[in-house]
């Protein structure tokens, strides 16, 4: 058991948290604010304690100097404000003797925030890196640390791995909130049922490896799905195909025959405009110049079917198109089934949870990750180095 934010005494301390301010943002406004506001608790809580709290997150991936100006976390900083309404300090350099100044000012329940730690990347990638003299520094900027950046959570970075390595340390609850969530499929209720969507299989490949034998089915719809139908003999239209690894797929198909189960029916049109003619038709049926964009109707019903009395469920990738409201109607229908049911669904972060809010089931949900490469690293089974820093109980 790793600690957590209430095992460490916090009063009157200055308290590093690393959040995962990683929000999307748009023509520089945030288009969703999820990951802000699941970081609260955590905020509030060493403001309650009266901790001097510093605040740490990346925002995007920066390459050049044309990155900085639309990855600065001034908007998050405005937004963090309002949802706490407790004024903010923004320092808008990673590290500077102002910044410490402004620490050493710093009175109890205050909050700064330092600007994304990824501009550290412009200078030989010293954030990503886990540089050690970086993280030494912003380490010397704290007396405790508190990782609560479960989507960053799969990263080896100076914010994170390095700065907890140097002081002593403990998850949020955000992270305890996450890793609650996902430890139950280490055990599931049964029968387990994974769903897996999304355009590419070669994004799946570990999660199907450590899950094939865990899980009792696994269902298959999105994109990825023609990668299987194709290896199972089926002609795909103009489908999304991932070629190299119809062979992988050929190769889960034989070994365990009936536990993965595929469409078998597809809404197909010949291109992804919202208004072009479209179809459902049966797998097999698609010609050359159609594509599958979302399951069909025959394929909800299976689904369903494979589904009922499930009593755990983890899913990672939409079933189609889902921003087309057309092609959304697999994912949604097969949400509202799980909800119905109330099923134990944990939806595995990024585009499923996108996809969930947009069609109204994100808090119908059992958990919903805020974690998109994390959960999936999680699901494949591997170690996830700023969690295995912590230290335990
Ligand atoms: C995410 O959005 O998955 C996390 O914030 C990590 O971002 P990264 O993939 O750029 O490291």
């Amino acid at each position: 058991m790793k600690k957590t934010i209430m095992d460490l005494d916090l009063t009157g301390k200055r308290v590093i948290i690393r959040c995962d301010f990683n929000v999307p943002m748009k023509d520089g406004k945030i288009i969703d604010d999820t990951r802000i506001v699941e970081s609260l608790d955590t905020i509030r809580y060493a403001v309650g304690q009266r901790a001097k709290i510093i605040l740490l997150s990346h925002l995007g991936r920066i390459k050049s100097e044309e990155d900085l100006e639309k990855n600065s976390l001034t908007p998050v900083a405005i937004r963090l404000g309002d949802l706490l309404r407790i004024p903010i300090r923004f320092v808008n350099r990673t590290r500077s003797e102002k910044l410490k100044e402004l620490i050493a000012s710093m009175k109890e329940g205050e909050i700064i925030l330092i600007e994304n730690t990824r501009f550290e990347d412009l200078d030989g990638k010293k954030e990503s890196s886990n540089d050690p003299e970086l993280a030494s520094y912003w380490a010397s900027l704290g007396d405790v640390f508190i990782n609560d950046a479960f989507g960053t959570i799969h990263r080896a970075h100076a914010s994170n791995v390095g700065i907890a390595s140097l002081l002593p340390n403990a998850i949020g609850f955000l992270v305890e909130k996450e890793l609650n969530a996902l430890s139950r499929l280490d055990h599931p209720e049964r029968p387990y049922v994974v769903i897996l969507g999304g355009a590419k299989v070669s994004d799946k490949i570990g999660v199907i490896q450590n899950l094939v034998e865990k899980a009792d089915k696994i269902i298959i719809g999105g994109g990825m799905a023609f990668t299987f139908l194709k290896a199972a003999g089926y002609e795909v239209g103009g489908s999304i195909l991932d070629t190299e690894n119809i062979n992988f797929c050929k190769e889960v198909l034989e070994k365990y025959p009936g536990k993965i189960i595929l469409p078998v029916d597809v809404h197909a049109s010949v291109n992804t405009e919202e208004n072009s003619p479209s179809r459902i038709v049966k797998i097999g049926d698609l010609r050359a110049n159609e594509l599958g964009l979302d399951i069909g109707t025959d394929s909800i019903n299976l689904f369903a079917r494979e589904l009922l009395g499930a009593k755990t469920v983890v899913w990672n990738g939409p079933l189609g198109m889902y921003e087309i409201p057309k092609y959304s109607v697999g994912t949604a229908q097969i949400l509202r089934f799980l909800t119905e049911q109330n099923i134990d669904t944990i939806l595995g972060g990024g585009d499923i949870v996108a996809a969930s809010e947009k069609l109204g089931y994100k808090d119908k949900v059992s958990h919903a990750s805020t974690g998109g490469g994390a959960t999936l690293e999680y699901l494949e089974g591997k170690e996830l180095p700023g969690l295995k820093v912590i230290n335990d109980k």
